[in-house]
């Protein structure tokens, strides 16, 4: 084993000999699923569920259509570890809140990442109910998950976060399923409060696409555990501003099942082909 995964194993302590007293296995792949995005769960077969709650060092998800479990089983024929629902930087002032949970991936094998949450958008032509693929990210936090981490593992490379041959296969399955996909620079704001629309203009001329609150420090700390990360947003709205009404958690919650039919569609095919390979 490598050394980053022993470190993983090392934090992931508690929670791994719970898992293992489960199931034996070994998985490919973990996925972070968003807000509504818990549908694409339900295609988990041969599952084991664990809620945050038992799990030791997992953070309580408090946010509304974050149910905050662990399943692991086969997707599309790939093994999995899943998240439904994520704990987010705003819940707790801590960018690294997902770390145990991520470290956890990787002692169960996983050596790539899937991250999917909502979004919105600062196109009109990428409208709610859109899919996009992070192409890159605009960190706009302030903060970073590897603050306090001593080791120089944490001066992380991220020329390229977000893993290109991973990026090609899912654009080759949207194209092969006929689904748009676009493709964009997420921007990392704090949250929870939604943005400005001032912010949503500074967004624009900084070369945003879409901006959220989750998703950059996940595929930081994915990075950190030298796991390959691709990463999808639903878009659920247009961002503040852009259509004279304010944003709501309920209308991200109403229109992401729109967007979802799209990503369980393009992660499936892409799972399936990781399967065959
Ligand atoms: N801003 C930030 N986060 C979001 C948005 C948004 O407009 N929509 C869904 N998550």
């Amino acid at each position: 084993m490598s050394e980053i995964s022993d470190l993983a194993s090392a934090e992931a302590t508690d929670a791994l000999r719970l898992v293992r007293q489960s199931t034996g296995r070994r998985f490919s792949a973990g996925l972070i699923l968003g807000s509504g995005l818990g549908g694409l769960a339900d295609m988990v077969e041969n599952r084991i569920e664990i809620p945050f709650t038992e799990l030791p060092g997992f953070p309580a998800s408090g946010v509304s259509g974050h149910a905050g479990m662990m399943i692991a089983g086969d997707l599309a024929g790939l093994p999995v570890v899943l998240y439904s629902g994520r704990s987010h930087f705003y819940e707790q002032e801590d960018a690294a809140v997902m770390r145990r949970p991520i470290a956890l991936m990787k002692a169960l094998g996983c050596d790539m990442v899937v991250l999917t949450n909502s979004a919105g958008s600062l196109h009109p032509k990428m409208a709610p109910g859109s899919a996009m693929l992070i192409t890159d990210h605009i960190n706009f936090s302030g903060s970073n998950p590897l603050f306090r981490e001593s080791s120089d593992r944490r001066f992380v490379g991220l020329t390229e976060a977000y893993d290109k041959s991973l990026r090609d296969r899912f654009d080759r399955i949207a194209e092969r399923q006929s689904i748009t996909l676009h493709h964009g620079v997420y921007m990392w704001f704090s949250g929870p409060s939604f943005e400005t629309p001032a912010e949503i203009n500074m967004a624009r001329i900084v070369g945003a696409d879409a901006v959220g609150m989750s998703t950059v420090p996940e595929a930081i700390l994915a990075r950190f555990f030298d796991m390959r990360v691709v990463a999808l947003s639903a878009i659920t709205n247009l961002a503040a501003g852009m259509t004279g009404q304010e944003l709501s958690h309920d209308e991200t919650k109403e229109n992401a099942p729109k967007a979802t039919e799209k990503l369980k569609a393009l992660i499936g095919g892409v799972l399936e082909e990781l399967a065959r390979t």
